[in-house]
C-alpha cells in the first residue's frame, strides 16, 4: 500500500501538485492561490471559514492536509496569519514553501509532528474524505490544539449511496457521521454551511483555468494526467448532481 489509500489518489495529489507548482511557475504568481486551492477551491468558503476563527495576528495556524498551500497561502495574504503546513505527499508540501514561503512538513493528519496544544487554530479542507481514519485524524487535530481553539472544516459529504463510478480511494462520510465524529475527538460545533464552490470572483476561475491549460499542454499525455482529471470529473459529476456538497464546519476545542 502506498502512502495515500489509492494510487489514484497519489498521482491527484503528489505528481500533479508538482505539475502545478510548474504551471503557476511559468504563468506567474498571481495564478498561485487560485491553482493551490486544490479541493477546497472557493474564495468564499475560505472567507467564511477564516471569519469564524477568531484568527489575529500572532495566532498560531495549522492547515493538515494542506495540498500546495493555497488556503494557507490565502489565510497569510488576507489575514496577516503565517500558517503551518502538514501534508503527506512530498511534491506538494514542497510546493506550499516554494510557492508561498509557508513552513510545511510532510506527515499526515493521524501523525501530527508537534507537542500538544501548539496551535490556536486548524483547518482541515477536503482532507476527511480521503482517509477511513479520519477520528484518528481528529483526535490529532484535537492534540495539537489548545483549549478552546478553532477547528475550521471542509468536507465532502454524502447522506445517501452514491451512484458509480466513484472517485478511488475516497470515503465519503454523511454530514451526521461527521457531526458525531468530531464531538467524539472532543469538538464542539459551532457554525455548520453548505458551501458554494462556484463563488469565487471570475479573475480567480480564469487563473485556475490558465493553470489547468498549461498543465494540460505539457502533460496531457501522461496517463497520470488522465488519472487525475477522471477522478476530478467524478467528483465534479457527484456534486453536479447533488448526492455530494461540500460542507463546511467550525468547531472548538472542548
Ligand atoms: C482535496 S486535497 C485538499 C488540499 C488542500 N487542503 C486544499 O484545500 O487545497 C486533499 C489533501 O489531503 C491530503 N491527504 C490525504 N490523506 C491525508 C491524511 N491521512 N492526512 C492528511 N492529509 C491527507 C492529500 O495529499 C491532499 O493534499
Amino acid at each position: 500500500m502506498t502512502e495515500l489509500e489509492s494510487e489514484a489518489m497519489e498521482a491527484e495529489f503528489d505528481t500533479v501538485a508538482g505539475w502545478t507548482e510548474e504551471a503557476v511557475r511559468a504563468l506567474g504568481p498571481g495564478h498561485a492561490i487560485p491553482a493551490g486551492c486544490r479541493g477546497s477551491g472557493s474564495e468564499g468558503a475560505l472567507r467564511w471559514l477564516a471569519d469564524r476563527l477568531e484568527l489575529h495576528p500572532g495566532s498560531r495556524v495549522l492547515d493538515a492536509g494542506a495540498g500546495v498551500g493555497g488556503p494557507a497561502g490565502w489565510l497569510a495574504a488576507e489575514r496577516g496569519v503565517r500558517p503551518v503546513c502538514a501534508e503527506p505527499m512530498e511534491a506538494a508540501a514542497q510546493a506550499s514553501r516554494r510557492l508561498f514561503g509557508l513552513r510545511s512538513v510532510v506527515a499526515t493528519g493521524q501523525r501530527l509532528p508537534f507537542a500538544d496544544r501548539s496551535f490556536d487554530a486548524a483547518e482541515c479542507l477536503g482532507v476527511l474524505c480521503t482517509t477511513s481514519d479520519k477520528a484518528g485524524v481528529l483526535a490529532e487535530l484535537r492534540r495539537v490544539l489548545d483549549d478552546g481553539g478553532r477547528l475550521g472544516l471542509l468536507v465532502f459529504v454524502a447522506d445517501a449511496p452514491l451512484p458509480p463510478p466513484l472517485p478511488e480511494g475516497n470515503e465519503f462520510p454523511s454530514e451526521v457521521e461527521t457531526r458525531a465524529l468530531l464531538a467524539a475527538a472532543g469538538f464542539e460545533l459551532r457554525d455548520a454551511a453548505d458551501a458554494d464552490l462556484a463563488d469565487s470572483p471570475p479573475e480567480w476561475t480564469e487563473a485556475a483555468d490558465a493553470v489547468d491549460a498549461e498543465i494540460e499542454r505539457r502533460h496531457g499525455h501522461d496517463p497520470r494526467f488522465q488519472q487525475a482529471r477522471e477522478q476530478s470529473g467524478r467528483v465534479g459529476r457527484l456534486l453536479g448532481e447533488g448526492g455530494l456538497r461540500a460542507w463546511l464546519a467550525v468547531a472548538v476545542a472542548r
